[in-house]
């Protein structure tokens, strides 16, 4: 599928819940993926974690390779990594369909941004809470997904940082409609209307959704609440 047709889809079918793969049951993947499935997720997002970028290592190719193996919806690479320019191939080959890197890891996020693209992925930039939305306005335009952090990258479980709204703001303003606006980092039913209302149209949540005995129900309150949230928006 085209870049361009993953993201007409992933809007149209906006606002969307991510599920975050790294706070699931990794001896039962096959079983966790097929349950996020019928919950009605439209996105898996694989957390990879170097041990250097961020103090936690989580996992890397043969587990993209893996959820690519075992589920045809599209993936969400989220590098938490230093030097991600090198392994662009790699995750793409791996499955990789929408490949995010942090402004933090590069010198200038333009050239990978372009390479994710030339692989036929969608491009996606992050950035830490304390990185001002302004270091990533230049490559705004190279760029098919934008994802506010919303704790410091690294690990699940952490509590939100309301600071996140007013950056999404910010950059709903500063992207335009056409970029996928993403959040991750404790999202829950009490954090995702304000981002939602700020412009947000993916969820990323991953302890909040793995701690459910009924995923199907929390993916549908989620949905609800975001979508209130966005048609009040002004
Ligand atoms: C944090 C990761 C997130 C995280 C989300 O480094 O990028 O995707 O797993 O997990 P929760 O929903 O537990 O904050
Ligand atoms: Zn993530």
């Amino acid at each position: 599928m085209s870049i361009a047709q993953l993201s007409a889809d992933l809007h149209a079918a906006a606002p969307l819940v991510g599920a975050s793969l790294l706070a699931c049951d990794f001896a039962n993947l096959r079983q966790e993926i097929r349950q996020v499935e019928q919950a009605g997720v439209r996105i898996l997002h694989l957390d990879v974690m170097d041990g250097h970028f961020v103090p936690n290592i989580s996992f890397g190719l043969p587990i993209v390779e893996a959820v690519r193996r075992t589920s045809d919806l599209p993936l969400d690479v989220h590098l938490m990594i230093c030097e991600p320019g090198c392994y662009l191939k790699q995750f793409r080959s791996a499955g990789a369909d929408l490949i995010t890197i942090h402004v933090e890891a590069v010198p200038d996020p333009r050239p990978v941004l372009e390479e994710i693209r030339s692989l036929g992925a969608g491009a996606g930039i992050t950035l830490n809470p304390p990185t001002p939305a302004a270091d990533v306005e230049a490559c705004l335009d190279l760029c098919d997904l934008v994802l506010v952090m919303s704790v410091m990258p690294g690990f699940g479980g952490q509590e939100f940082d309301p600071a996140a709204v007013d950056k999404l703001c910010r950059l709903r303003a500063m992207a335009g409609p056409d970029v996928l606006l993403s959040v991750d980092g404790g999202i829950s039913l009490e954090t995702v209307g304000p981002c939602a209302a700020a412009g947000a149209d993916l969820f990323v949540a991953g302890t909040a959704l793995f701690s459910q005995d009924n995923y199907g129900r929390f993916v549908d309150e989620m949905t609800g609440l975001a979508k209130s949230f966005t048609d009040a928006r002004v």
